[in-house]
């Protein structure tokens, strides 16, 4: 059985407009019959342009919105059949990595405050050196220096904060990270840097991971298994090199052929 089975996934906005006397009511189809697998260990790839429904895609995984119709098995454990305390739990396990890392952290509290809230997630009793110690560990694990754990988000760049997003989605000790435009923000010589390093600790890590992007280029380069997603739907997913290198969808074509940046990441390692 896959680590995550995801089955025929819908996730449907209405949107009301018109006026009062003639009101209207769209549905937007932001996810529209989703089927995926995802092995432990692999990273999946979700790639497609923008409004395609990758951000609604991961929030409805993470069962951050509520799916309107079929089924996210995580490790044999159907979520959306949990409660909201029994999510809350569970959440552990799967963490997320934002697009903006300066959006997504506090900005009135420190890396340490941060980190250590993320550790005692997971090990609520963790306090004092121990404490310290882990939050030491996880920055070193992303590459920062521990110097710097009294200082706030704004006295980081972005790639640094970027680190420190990534080192709290470590905290709690995910089995399962989505990634959700990790480096879309980031100047392409960070974008490499962050991306590597993603890399890296997934393997150490052995994490399961969801990567999305706009950007096949940057998906190719990190993604075991690529997904491609328009308007909803999965319109094909295959081994990365066989997606990137032998589409088979007229959208994926589109999609290398806009490629702005190819020849910055180099070839997969
Ligand atoms: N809360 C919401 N209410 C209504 N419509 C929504 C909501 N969230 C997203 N949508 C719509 O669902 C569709 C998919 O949006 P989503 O943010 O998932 O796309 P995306 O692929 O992540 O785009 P981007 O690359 O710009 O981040 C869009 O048409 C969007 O307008
Ligand atoms: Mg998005």
């Amino acid at each position: 059985m896959p680590y995550l089975q995801i089955t025929d996934l819908h996730t449907h906005f209405t949107q009301r407009g018109g006026s009062i006397f003639s009101p209207t009511k769209q549905v937007v189809r932001a996810v529209d019959g989703v089927n995926l697998t995802l092995e432990k260990g692999e990273i999946l790839g979700l790639v497609g342009e923008s409004g395609c429904g990758k951000s609604t895609f991961s929030r409805t995984i993470m069962q951050l919105i509520p799916a309107t119709s079929g089924a996210v098995v995580l490790d044999g454990e159907d979520l959306s059949k949990l409660s909201r305390s029994e999510v809350r739990r569970r959440r552990l396990d799967f963490q997320m990595v934002f697009q903006d890392p300066y959006a997504s952290l506090n900005p009135r509290m420190t890396i340490f405050s941060t980190l250590a809230e993320a550790v005692r997630q997971r090990h609520p009793k963790l306090r004092g050196s121990s404490l310290f110690n882990r939050v030491e560990t996880l920055m070193a694990t992303v590459g920062l220096d521990a110097k710097v754990m009294r200082k706030y988000p704004h006295e980081f760049s972005g790639g640094q904060r970027q680190r420190i997003a990534i080192a709290r989605a470590l905290a709690p000790e995910p089995k399962l990270i989505i990634a959700d435009e990790p480096v879309s923000a980031l100047d392409v010589s960070i974008q490499s840097q962050i991306l590597n390093l993603i890399k890296t600790l997934q393997k150490d890590l052995g994490l399961t991971m969801i990567f999305i992007s706009h950007d096949l280029g940057v998906v190719h380069y990190i993604a075991d298994r690529i997904a491609v997603m328009y308007k909803g739907k999965i319109v094909e997913s295959g081994p990365a090199g066989t997606v990137f290198y032998e589409p088979k969808a007229d959208y994926t074509k589109r999609l290398i052929a806009s490629i702005p940046k190819l020849a910055t990441y180099g070839e997969p390692g």
